[in-house]
């Protein structure tokens, strides 16, 4: 998928309210925490997260993105530091940050899923929090946005053995009716996922 074609245009792809996802689930996080959004895409997240005082790094690859994810941050009068990086040769920070979040990232095929989630984990502080949100196995056939390879896709199971050992404070496999713009619209099969690196 050309991600800088997709993001052309005025309209926001997925909208410019943050995913239920983290309006539901950022209470874990302090003000002033350090938040690094990976594949942040057109800022909706970001931009939400920095309006409730989290102090927000984002990364993105499509400079469409990142352009209009600027333009929404002005307009809201908030911060976020944009990092133009693809996560294909980013280098992850160490220890950096009190949360990782990454809402609908799955572009990436397993092996590169693997080294984006070691990055995460890379990326936080001992006792910091991993933000994982988007869909589910079933998701095939719902027509309603997501890839279209199934292994792309989540359960529960896969990303439980993806930081085996952290303490799980939010899991969920559940059907919800999307409308987050025109690249996620309908009936939906999502998973949330809120686990704490040990230490
Ligand atoms: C489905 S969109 C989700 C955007 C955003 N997280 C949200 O929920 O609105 C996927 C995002 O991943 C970005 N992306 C895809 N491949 C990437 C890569 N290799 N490195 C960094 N970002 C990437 C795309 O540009 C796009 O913004």
């Amino acid at each position: 998928m050309d991600w800088n074609e997709v993001f052309t245009g005025e309209a926001y792809r997925y909208g410019t309210e943050p995913a239920a996802f983290v309006a539901r689930q950022m209470w874990r996080v302090a003000p002033g925490a350090r938040v690094l959004s990976i594949a942040e895409g057109e800022g909706r997240n970001a931009v939400w997260m920095a309006g409730q005082g989290l102090q927000v790094t984002a990364v993105e690859a499509a400079a469409t993105a990142r352009a209009k994810a600027a333009r929404l941050a002005a307009t809201r009068g908030v911060t976020v530091e944009w990092i133009a990086a693809d996560l294909r040769d980013y280098t992850w920070p160490e220890a950096g940050f009190d949360a990782v979040l990454g809402c609908f990232i799955q572009f990436a095929p397993p092996a590169f899923r693997a080294a984006i989630f070691a990055g995460l984990a890379r990326a936080l502080r001992l006792g910091g929090l991993v933000f994982l949100h988007g869909f589910a196995r079933r998701q095939i056939g719902y027509g309603s946005g997501g890839p279209v390879a199934v292994e792309q896709l989540y359960s529960l199971d896969l990303l439980r053995g993806a930081f085996p050992g952290w303490p799980v404070l939010h899991q969920a496999d559940y059907d919800s009716t999307l409308s987050e713009g025109a690249g996620h619209s309908g009936r939906a099969a999502l998973i949330d996922f809120v686990a704490r690196k040990p230490g």
